[in-house]
């Protein structure tokens, strides 16, 4: 049997994604920290972002999401057979936070875990949840990215805080004889590079002390520029990979769905891919960088918006944190 054909059967039945209400916009974060709109603008395409509650969780959220997705894939949570939640901000340490969502779904005979791999993770879970369908194991997974990075911001430092936003984003993927779904994926990683982005405190490294309170390190912190280069340069090469693997080349995909974090960095692969601007779908102006949640909340938005039709290939690309990446080519 072919790579292609060991793929197959996965379809993608459900779609959903949940953002906050509160809006945080530039010129509310020039009253905290010395910033522009114009420079958040020119150097990111940023120009709002969503702010959870204080009563909203990286759980709830993700709830709310997949209860959109589990509606549109006529299922009913008591039929999953897995949960899996990629976050970096779970509501906490442990349990998981799939465990949180598996118990308010009601979903009683899904096993749920959470998974980790920053604003790669809604891949990762993809390619997780697409091999335990199609080795057999299970035949209904709920996947989910789901992030509140409000909790882990630094609100005194301008070089991050101004570009990231909370949300969830969750799909449901269930067995389909002879169904296409996912064609091909690539997941890599370089831990060598894993200080670039990292929140270094309340692990078993550095755990919560007075003194790591005062010294910030229960924040997000991240060298902007390596992390640039390295996200253009991985995110390009791991979507040559899955086109080449699928046998398609760029103008066979309808619709390129990437990271949300910066539209330099879009645009650099969209350049490199040689593909034309309307085929790239961009939302990072209303709810910057949501990390794992970013592709899940753009694709349910492309579908919605009428973007892509059924048959439409779709090209998926992620990075972050880790470092890791990643890209799917899906047939939709
Ligand atoms: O989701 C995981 C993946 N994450 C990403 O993909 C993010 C990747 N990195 C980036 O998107 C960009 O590197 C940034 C948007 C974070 C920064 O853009 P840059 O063009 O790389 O700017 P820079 O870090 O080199 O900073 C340029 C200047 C600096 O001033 P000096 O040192 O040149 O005087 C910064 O202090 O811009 C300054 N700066 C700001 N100025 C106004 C940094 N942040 C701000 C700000 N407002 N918010």
């Amino acid at each position: 049997m072919s790579k292609l054909n060991q793929l197959q059967g996965c379809a993608i039945t459900g779609i959903g994604s949940y953002v906050p209400e509160r809006v945080l916009s530039n010129s509310d974060l020039e009253k905290l920290v010395d910033t522009n709109d114009e420079w958040i603008t020119t150097r990111t395409g940023i120009k709002e972002r969503r702010m959870a509650a204080e009563n909203e969780f990286t759980s709830t959220m993700a709830v709310k999401a997949s209860l959109k997705a589990l509606t549109q894939a006529e299922l009913s949570p008591t039929d999953l057979d897995l949960i899996v939640v990629a976050t970096i901000t779970p509501d906490m340490p442990f349990p998981a936070t799939a465990c949180l969502v598996q118990q308010e779904l009601g979903a009683s005979k899904a096993a749920a875990f959470d998974l980790e791999a920053a604003c790669s993770g809604f891949i990762y879970a993809l390619e997780v949840g697409r091999a335990f369908i199609s080795s057999g194991v299970y035949q209904n997974v709920l996947i989910i990215g789901a992030e509140k990075l409000s909790s882990i911001i630094d609100w005194e430092d301008r070089n991050t805080c101004v570009l990231f936003g909370d949300g969830a984003g969750a799909a449901v993927l269930q067995r389909r004889d002879g169904a296409r779904g996912v064609l091909a994926t690539r997941l890599g990683s370089d831990g060598n590079k894993a200080e670039i982005l990292a929140m270094p405190g309340g692990g078993c490294r550095q755990p919560a002390t007075v003194d790591s309170v005062n010294d910030r390190i229960h924040f997000l912190k991240m060298e902007g520029k390596e992390v640039y280069k390295n996200a253009v340069t991985a995110m390009t090469a791991a979507a040559k990979d899955v086109m080449e693997q699928s046998g398609l080349s760029i103008d066979d995909i309808k619709c390129i769905i990437p990271h949300q974090a910066n539209q330099r960095i879009i645009s650099a692969i969209g350049e490199r891919l040689g593909a034309k601007e309307d085929q790239v779908f961009v939302n990072l102006q209303k709810y910057g960088n949501t990390s794992a949640a970013s592709v899940a909340v753009a694709l349910d938005e492309a579908l919605e918006s009428g973007k892509i039709e059924r048959g439409d290939r779709i090209l998926i690309i992620a990075f972050g944190a880790g470092l890791t990446w990643g890209a799917t080519v899906l047939e939709w």
